[in-house]
């Protein structure tokens, strides 16, 4: 595994798994399975109504809580209702846990997201979770959190995958000091993405498959990336990257598949 040391000094790996559309009944087993094969990221949020599932297998992985980082959300909802304080209170309870290794504001919603950074700021200072981000923020939404906080977010977890590179977004993120996480590695293969013909080569070349090459292109680029998989096999694949690396070449070449194609919602365009 390689590890990323955030903006406030916290550690955190660079691979782990998400649970976006994970089940109830499947994401007990599913982060069960992923920690038994080496994950220690989990990457959940209230909004996919599965964080007491994840609770559970947190409780039976046989792992201490110390040496797992959490990573739960804000829904847009809660945001709105100006019940942030209720909410974080919900999800540690869900959790069964003390404490959020990150935790972040789900979506910029217009005109509430600058209080919710404000509760979280309150809540990290608290010492109830260990860093506190933004997901789905673009630059002219961290420019709203300058103005109105000196806590800088440590993560922007936001959309990326070969068809949608985010260079502008990660070089300014860069610039801030704040981690580029990615949501949907392998672009929640609605862009048949694996089987482009630039990645398939690439792959043949290092005997790995074009998801291998996805999740270790993000490590290369000095992004964390949280594919989901509720398959065993499929997860020992995603976190077997750390034992070869890629030439500029091949990562020039992975770049230059961008076709700015987003496969969720646009952050200034949302509707839930
Ligand atoms: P499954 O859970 O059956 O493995 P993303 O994280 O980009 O949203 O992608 C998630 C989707 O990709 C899921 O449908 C998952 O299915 C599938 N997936 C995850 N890892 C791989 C892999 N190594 N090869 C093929 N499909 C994968």
């Amino acid at each position: 595994m390689k590890y990323v040391y955030l903006n406030n000094g916290l550690k955190m790996p660079m691979l782990g798994l998400g649970v976006y559309r994970c089940s109830e009944e499947d994401t007990f087993n599913t982060v069960k399975s992923a920690i038994d094969n080496g994950y220690r990221l989990i990457d959940t949020a209230s909004a996919y109504e599965n964080e007491e599932f994840v609770g559970e297998a947190i409780k039976y992985c046989g792992v201490n809580r110390e040496d797992l980082f959490i990573t739960t959300k804000l829904k847009n909802d809660d945001q709105r209702a100006d019940n942030q304080r209720k909410a974080f209170e919900d999800s540690l309870k869900r959790l069964n846990l003390d404490y959020i290794d990150l935790y972040l504001i789900h979506w910029p919603v217009k005109e509430k997201f600058e209080q919710s950074w404000i509760e979280l700021s309150k809540i990290y200072e608290e010492g109830l979770v260990r860093a506190v981000g933004v997901s789905n923020f673009k630059e002219h939404h961290l420019d709203k959190l300058k103005e109105i906080s000196d806590l800088t977010p440590a993560v922007n977890q936001v959309e990326i995958h070969p068809k949608l590179t985010q260079k502008q977004l990660l070089e300014d993120c860069k610039k801030r000091k704040i981690q580029i996480e990615a949501w949907s590695p392998l672009g929640a293969l609605k862009n048949n993405i694996l089987e482009n013909e630039v990645l398939l080569k690439i792959a043949e070349k290092y005997n790995k498959t074009p998801a291998q090459i996805i999740l270790r292109w993000d490590i290369e680029c000095g992004i964390v990336t949280i594919p989901k998989s509720s398959n065993a096999q499929r997860q020992k694949q995603n976190i077997n990257i750390f034992d070869f690396s890629l030439t500029i070449e091949d990562i020039r070449a992975i770049d230059n598949i961008n076709e700015n194609e987003r496969t969720g919602s646009d952050p200034d365009n949302f509707t839930f």
